[in-house]
């Protein structure tokens, strides 16, 4: 393991969830953390949390939907610690659904948030990374980009995200940036509690490995690809996921 030391990194929708724990195992290993949420409570929580455990933190509440907001946190972080070597880009949310009862919108904010925030981030945060020859982006996709019924705008979205994440490995790869992507399975958040029983016992019985994964699981995956040792890997999908994605459905 590479020292990650006074590194900086800047995770989306990390007042929650997987991006907390991320931001917290990065900052326990000295890495100086943007935590950024569209929720201002959650992030102000969560600086506070942050700071209370010594831990060097810049709270950013912005839609990573909205370009100008985006380019406005990258350039705070930016002024506040100097660089940015990391981009997690977790950020996500679903309208799930059978397709007859799917509205315009539901699509619309599900792509918006899990699909066009990651392509905005990367777009305003690669210029300080290229600069540098050097950085890495960890796109949070899902199991779902394979398919899922009654999960036709999460699944369409974190498919795009998987094409992202391949397009830009290839225009970045020279300069010294990885792009990769991690697809959890059913991982213990917010999210999953939100979910009714029937859907969750039904998820369950379809995990090979009896169990859903924790937020710590998703951050052991994240630290393994932003580590220097993992400078040869860019472009790939890595499963973290319980063997679910060994097949459809
Ligand atoms: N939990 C799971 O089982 C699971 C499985 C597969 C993939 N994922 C993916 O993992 C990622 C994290 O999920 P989680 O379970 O930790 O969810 P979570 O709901 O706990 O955290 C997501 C955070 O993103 C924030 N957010 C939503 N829209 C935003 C926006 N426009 N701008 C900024 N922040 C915004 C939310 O406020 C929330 O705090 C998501 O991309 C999700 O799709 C989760």
């Amino acid at each position: 393991m590479a020292d990650l030391q006074g590194k900086v990194a800047l995770i989306t929708g990390s007042a929650s969830g997987m991006g907390k724990k991320t931001a917290q195992r990065l900052a326990e290993r000295g890495v100086k953390v943007v935590i950024n949420d569209i929720v201002a409570e959650k992030v102000e929580q969560t600086v506070e949390e942050f700071k209370a455990r010594g831990f060097d933190v810049l709270g950013q509440v912005a839609d990573i939907c909205n370009a100008t907001a985006v380019e406005a946190m990258m350039k705070a972080a930016v002024d506040k610690f100097g660089t940015l070597d990391i981009l997690v880009n977790n950020a996500g949310m679903e309208k799930a659904g059978a397709l007859r009862n799917l509205s315009e919108s539901d699509w619309n904010i599900t792509l918006n948030v899990n699909l066009k925030g990651a392509f905005l981030c990367s777009q305003a945060a690669h210029g300080y990374m290229v600069g540098k020859g050097q950085g890495r982006i960890v796109n949070i996709a899902s199991r779902a980009w394979l398919g899922g019924a009654g999960q036709a705008p999460y699944s369409s979205a974190k498919a795009g995200l998987v094409g992202l994440t391949r397009t830009l490995a290839l225009e970045l790869g020279r300069k010294g940036v990885t792009v990769n992507c991690i697809a959890p399975g059913l991982i213990h958040t917010p999210m999953w509690d939100e979910l009714p029983e029937k859907n969750r016992l039904s998820f369950l019985a379809k995990q090979p490995t009896g169990k859903i994964g924790a937020d710590d699981d998703i951050a052991n995956a994240i630290l393994f690809f932003v580590d220097d040792d993992a400078s040869f890997i860019t472009g790939q999908v890595f499963y973290v996921c319980g063997g679910r994605s060994l097949y459809a459905g």
